[in-house]
């Protein structure tokens, strides 16, 4: 592995060309004031920049999100980040295999290139800071444990207001897992970690990162989507406190406490006005800079969850096909 320079602990997979982070999404959504709401209680720094909203996490100057206003909501944007020395030949891979690289969309500052996946997401290759994380992310937090004698929780009129400490990764509805899996690995140098026939998948970046930061699932209908957007808090008492904060602001409706199979993080998610998802996450599994993780194909059993509630109906429901075909 190579260190990085002015990027301290950050090291590189020499002689591979791959995206080291998902750097920003941006996503339109039918209501500003709700989201702002919504992102607001999850615990998110949302701020207003001009006609969008910022999603940040709180401490941290990196802007994940960008949320505009439009008549449905859709995820649109997805900027991935390399390192700069493999900007060109990332560049020169793209237009090498017949890729026709666009114009940034108006409005939007780029020192990027920009081209469309299969499933008709406007992907940006810039250069930026690695903000995927250079080591596994520290777990526990706030699950103490005291002595005897002592009182461990806290009341409920007291307990603290937990805030995500990162971005993770996001889960996007699409019309052919099989296709994204082989695109992303092609194009943008991402690997797959782990899969479900052709129903789920999974794909980890090659300079360390967690054991997904994009996923795969098929949509019903032909139109992509975002299933959800994953969160880290550190613990999971940040988990538990985390669907309490929001049930308190009137969030009620999740799906939670759980631990995963494919990625062994525990979650909870809430559902957002628009029917997709946010999660709230922590411990998933990381995969190192020089690490190949052995990808399996499990078994529908073992897709979704080891333990937790049953799954809600309309959870892998994709809401965005039902409003751009017609059926909302
Ligand atoms: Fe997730």
């Amino acid at each position: 592995m190579t260190a990085i320079k002015g990027q301290i602990g950050v090291t590189k997979r020499p002689g591979e060309l791959g995206v080291h982070s998902l750097s920003v999404f941006k996503m339109v959504v039918p209501d500003l004031t709700e989201a702002e709401k919504f992102y607001t209680a999850f615990g998110l720094d949302v701020r207003e920049e001009g006609n969008n909203l910022g999603l940040y996490t709180v401490g941290n100057p990196h802007r994940w999100g960008v949320l505009s206003e439009g008549q449905h909501k859709k995820m649109s944007v997805l900027s991935f980040a390399v390192f700069e020395e493999d900007f060109e030949p990332m560049k020169k891979r793209v237009e090498g295999q017949g890729i026709k690289l666009l114009d940034p969309p108006p409005g939007f500052e780029s020192n990027g290139f920009w081209f469309r996946d299969p499933n008709d997401f406007l992907i940006e290759v810039k250069v930026a800071e690695k903000t995927s994380p250079i080591r596994k992310v520290d777990f526990g937090g706030l699950d103490r444990s005291v002595g005897a004698n002592t009182i461990g929780s806290w009341g409920r009129s007291v307990k603290p207001e937990v805030r995500p400490v990162r971005f993770a990764h996001m889960l996007l509805f699409v019309a052919n897992v099989p296709q994204s899996i082989e695109f992303y690995s092609r194009v943008l140098g991402m690997r797959l970690a782990d899969r479900t026939g052709d129903v789920i998948a999974f794909m980890y970046g090659i300079h360390g990162s967690d054991h997904h930061m994009v996923a795969f699932v098929t949509s019903n209908g032909r139109t992509p989507g975002l299933h959800h957007l994953s969160w880290d808090m550190g613990s999971l008492n940040g988990i538990g406190l985390g669907a309490m904060q929001m049930a308190d602001r009137g969030y009620s409706r999740g799906w939670g406490l759980g631990r995963h199979v494919l990625g062994s993080n525990y979650f909870h998610y809430m559902q957002d006005p628009w029917g997709s998802w946010s999660e709230y996450s922590a411990d998933i599994d990381y995969i190192g800079v020089n690490h190949n993780w052995e990808a399996q194909d499990h078994p529908p059993e073992d897709g979704i969850y080891v333990w937790g509630p049953d799954l809600p109906e309309d959870f892998l429901h994709n809401y965005e096909a039902d409003q751009f075909e017609g059926k909302a």
